[in-house]
């Protein structure tokens, strides 16, 4: 193999092996670099796909047992949790060899091992049988990702005290889950154990959960989760945890500060964000600036500081989402082949994978009050959506908001069945900066869930039909 390339990606998650593709697809002589053994990054390995297999097949379990009955199917389900594991673990297999594929079908070379930036144009691997490979190449682009940020005091051994990795893995379902965090993972994974038997509790330095979205819809939606059997305790922060035998001692205290309280559990997941991921690249060595929150600092084009390093995904700053890896990923590479590269931050959709769906894309209401833009809302319940009505689904509401002068769409929220996918019509709208009224006139099938969205879109100039 020649150790000559254009360009060098450093991680192998949806940053760096779209990175690479792209690149091979415009002619760059390019090799990616992952020291996991598997390619995929974060998000197929011990992220994004091994969690929706687990959120999948834990809602059709607790699907069969309460809700199938009331629909007049009996069932008898009994849980078999090897084998909701094994359908996770081939789920993720085949993923990361497609991965693999995908990068020798681009010419993009696949080398597994440890990297680390020697100087700009010359990139170092400890390769993973031992030995030793350098590389020369015109521009070197980071991707690698994030992990978990560490809660003070408590550490974690994923097995009793778990991150999402091993909170993906557990052997048996726990008695009792203590999930620290009420974001994306502490509600996804939370959903998981729960809908397998766990009694879960959630604590929450905050006073109200999924901090960044929607106010109204993270009311309702704790509301939901509660009814669910999730219990909540918000405004507080675990501040230690004890092995006690085969339990845990968790010491709790006010956000605020006051008297300390303890509870009982089994496992503890540690859900309070992830931070950007550069240990071991040398970057400290050779300049590259990293911004107050210890992320790669770039410009709009993704160039750090220093000429012919770029830096894209998780290790950089925004959203911590595999899309938006996937968009830099697909800018930064266009930019380094001399095209014009972009991304809209405005219209990256995120998604909380509970059931129901949390989906959001633009700006929240708080976002548009606090930089004085006037909007108008529509909104639309699930209990009068048809289509919500014959699947048994009807939680939730969709809240368009569009500028108050233009009409042009702001952002959309949506909490309700199937409102990841549902979301994809919004993010579209925003990316070609479409009036609500074009949503609105747009015709939608009947009946689908896609109503709910259309007619909250007709909501905002007041004449939504079906309610
Ligand atoms: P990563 O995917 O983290 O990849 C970076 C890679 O770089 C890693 O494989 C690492 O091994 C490698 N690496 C690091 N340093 C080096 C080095 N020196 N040499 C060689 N290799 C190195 N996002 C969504 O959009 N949807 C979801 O549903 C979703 N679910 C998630 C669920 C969980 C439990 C978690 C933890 C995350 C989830 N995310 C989800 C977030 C998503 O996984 C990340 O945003 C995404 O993986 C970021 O991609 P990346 O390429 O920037 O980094
Ligand atoms: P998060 O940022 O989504 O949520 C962390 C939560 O922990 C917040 O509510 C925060 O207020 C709280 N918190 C912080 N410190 C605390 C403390 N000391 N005690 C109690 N609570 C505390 O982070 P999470 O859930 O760890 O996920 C990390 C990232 O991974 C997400 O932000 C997201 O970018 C990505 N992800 C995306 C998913 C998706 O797209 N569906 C699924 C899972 C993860």
């Amino acid at each position: 193999m020649s150790d000559s390339f254009d360009v060098v990606v450093i991680g192998g998650g949806p940053g760096g092996y779209n990175a690479a593709i792209r690149a091979g697809q415009l002619g760059l002589k390019s090799a990616c670099i992952d020291k996991r053994g598997l390619f995929g990054g974060t998000c197929l390995n011990v992220g994004c796909i091994p969690s929706k297999a687990l959120l999948y097949t834990s809602e059709l379990y607790e699907e069969a047992r309460e809700e199938l009955p009331k629909l007049g199917i009996k069932t008898s389900a009994e849980l078999d949790l090897p084998s909701m594991m094994a359908h996770k673990t081939k789920v993720v297999g085949e993923l990361t060899k497609g991965v693999e594929f995908l990068l020798k079908k681009n010419k993009s070379e696949a080398i597994v091992g440890e990297a680390r930036i020697a100087s700009p144009g010359k990139v170092e691997v400890k390769l993973n049988d031992g030995s030793n490979r350098t590389l020369d190449t015109k521009l070197i682009v980071i991707a690698t990702g994030s992990d978990v940020a560490p809660l003070p005091g408590v550490t974690i051994d994923e097995e009793r005290i778990v991150s999402s990795t091993g909170a993906l893995s557990l052997k048996s379902v726990p008695k009792r889950l203590l999930v620290v965090g009420a974001g994306y993972i502490g509600l996804e994974l939370g959903s998981v154990w729960r809908r397998l038997g766990s009694e879960v509790t959630v604590v929450e330095f905050l006073d109200r959960i999924t901090p960044g979205l929607d106010d109204e819809i993270a009311k309702q939606f704790q509301r939901l989760l509660t009814r669910q059997g999730m219990k909540f305790q918000l405004s507080t922060k675990v501040v230690g945890v004890e092995k006690k035998g085969d339990a845990l001692g968790v010491t709790l205290e006010p956000a605020a500060g006051g008297a300390q309280s303890s509870l009982e559990t089994d496992i503890v997941l540690v859900a309070i964000g992830r931070r950007p991921y550069t240990d071991g690249l040398g970057l400290a060595e050779i300049g590259v600036q990293l911004d107050s929150r210890r992320r790669v600092a770039t410009d709009a084009h993704f160039r750090t500081n220093i000429e012919g390093i770029w830096a894209i995904g998780d290790c950089r700053e925004g959203a911590m989402l595999a899309h938006k890896a996937e968009d830099e990923a697909v800018a930064a590479i266009e930019n380094i082949a001399g095209r014009a590269g972009h991304v809209n931050y405005d219209a990256i959709p995120a998604v909380v994978y509970t059931h129901p769906e949390v989906a959001s894309v633009g700006k929240t209401e708080d976002e548009l009050k606090a930089a004085g833009i006037e909007y108008k809302i529509g909104k639309f319940p699930f209990t009068a959506n048809a289509r919500a009505k014959t699947i048994a689904a009807t939680d939730g509401f969709a809240k368009v908001l569009a500028d108050a002068k233009t009409d042009r769409v702001l952002g959309v929220h949506i909490m309700g069945a199937e409102a990841g996918n549902l979301i994809q019509e919004a993010a579209f709208a925003i990316e070609i900066g479409a009036a609500s009224e074009d949503m609105a006139r747009t015709s939608h099938a009947h009946p689908t869930l896609t109503e709910a969205v259309r007619q909250a879109a007709m909501g905002v100039e007041g004449w939504t039909m079906q309610m």
